[in-house]
């Protein structure tokens, strides 16, 4: 058996990898550069006065074939934006998954509402409906429905119980640009949705986000929340009026700019990374104790990340050892994605906002943050790694990256640690 790179052996895949930290990773040419020229040239890098924002707000909602668009300054401001249209009550419940980027929750807290975490359905990784039932109670306002790494959840029934129960679904599509659910693109079946720009995400303005909607209702509230609720109908700055409690959220000109140029790749740059994701679950079919990322027979996934699954009655501690390995090999990776549950972080667990309050959890929580809170949550991160995946991976890099799966795979097996 070959020594592992870990071990001191050579590394399996010998050249950098395109990535999302660098150029090679990412899909900017002339386009941006020609648009980002323009925004400096008009002398303009403001929303309010220049036109890159705006084009961006109305490019991208007739890309997903809904009304309205907004455009901001992170993928955290846009699920805010969706959480402020609400004009939710101190103290109402929003449901959220254990599994995600803390951004899909902070804003709940914000607009001191509650989130409650529901439990998530193992294969996806994603909202459980039937748990998620279960969860309601009679101040649940509304639900986020996040996409995990590519994975869309079970939209059908979360959008069928939202309706039954009235409430609002928001989708958070920031790790799933483009992923489909029966032929319907993510970000069009919630009454309001939203996309990240940042860095790590399929297309990129370095911080961004963006936020679509059908309802009118719900958008003239998020586009007022993400500017300080100032109605920008009175044009003399002395009778400026200010609505409700809100933010400055505005993406900038030149944010504005990369984005446009960016949104119009968004098509090609998830059909590449598709490609290259089967081309690795063909590769795998044969490699011991990992499984390739499900994909429900409902959903076209768009691979944000590749989350490789290690099945092993050793559980977190080899899928850590495994994932360092691979690391070593020279697949980029975050070992187990995320270690926890976000219902494990301090924030939840020790409550340190304001000040030794514990508001608002003090106030209106329900929920014990302790593990056993989701199971199925719990289980699976022991089991994930999650493999930074790219448009501009080549076979010959996903050959080499099947490669090393399949080194690290044998050197960890039952079997070979039998002998
Ligand atoms: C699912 C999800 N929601 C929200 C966010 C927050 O986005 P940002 O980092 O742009 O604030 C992220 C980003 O990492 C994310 O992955």
């Amino acid at each position: 058996m070959n020594t592992l790179a870990i071990e001191g052996g050579l590394k399996t895949v010998r050249e950098a990898l395109p990535h999302f930290q660098n150029a090679a990773g990412r899909t900017f040419d002339e386009t941006e550069e020609g648009l980002v020229l323009e925004a400096l040239r008009s002398g303009c890098l403001s929303k309010n006065g220049g036109s890159m924002v705006k084009r961006l707000e109305r490019e991208f909602a007739a890309m997903v074939e809904l009304p309205f668009a907004i455009a901001c300054s992170s993928g955290t401001a846009a699920v805010h934006l969706c959480v402020a249209a609400l004009d939710l009550e101190p103290g109402d419940e929003v449901i959220v998954p254990p599994i995600t980027d803390i951004g899909s929750i902070l804003p709940v807290l914000w607009q001191n509402a509650i989130p409650v975490f529901s439990d998530v359905e193992p294969r996806t990784m994603t909202l459980d409906p039937v748990d998620v039932e279960r969860r309601l109670t009679k101040r649940t306002r509304a639900i986020i429905a996040v996409h995990l790494a590519g994975q869309m959840c079970d939209m059908d029934s979360l959008r069928s119980l939202a309706d039954a129960r009235g409430l609002t679904l928001i989708e958070d599509c920031s790790q799933a640009y483009w992923a489909e659910h029966n032929g319907r693109l993510a970000g069009t079946i919630g009454d309001i949705s939203c996309f990240s720009l940042q860095q790590s995400k399929h297309i990129t303005c370095g911080e961004g986000g963006l936020v679509v909607t059908r309802n009118r209702r719900l958008f003239q509230r998020a586009a007022l929340f993400s500017d300080k609720a100032w109605p920008r109908d009175i044009h003399t700055l002395g009778a400026a009026r200010f609505l409700f409690l809100s933010q400055n959220y505005r993406m900038s000109e030149l944010q504005g700019a990369v984005a446009l140029g960016q949104i119009r790749k968004v098509k090609d740059v998830v059909g590449r990374r598709r490609h290259a994701a089967e081309l690795l679950d063909r590769l795998l079919a044969d490699v011991p104790m990992v499984n390739p990322p499900y994909v429900s027979p409902k959903t076209k996934h768009s691979y944000w990340l590749y989350f490789l699954r290690v099945k092993d009655a050793r559980g977190a501690a080899l899928t850590q050892q495994f994932g360092e390995a691979l690391v070593a090999e020279g697949v980029p990776a975050w070992v187990r994605y995320i270690v926890d549950p976000l219902y494990r972080s301090p924030l939840f667990t020790k409550p340190a906002t304001y000040g030794t309050s514990g508001y608002p959890f003090s106030e209106w929580g329900t929920q014990i943050f302790e593990p056993g809170l989701c199971p199925n949550a719990e289980r699976a991160l022991d089991e994930v790694i999650a493999i930074h995946w790219n448009e501009n991976l080549k076979d010959s890099h996903v050959h080499q990256i099947a490669a090393a799966i399949s080194a690290v795979a044998s050197r960890y097996s039952p079997a070979a640690n039998s002998i």
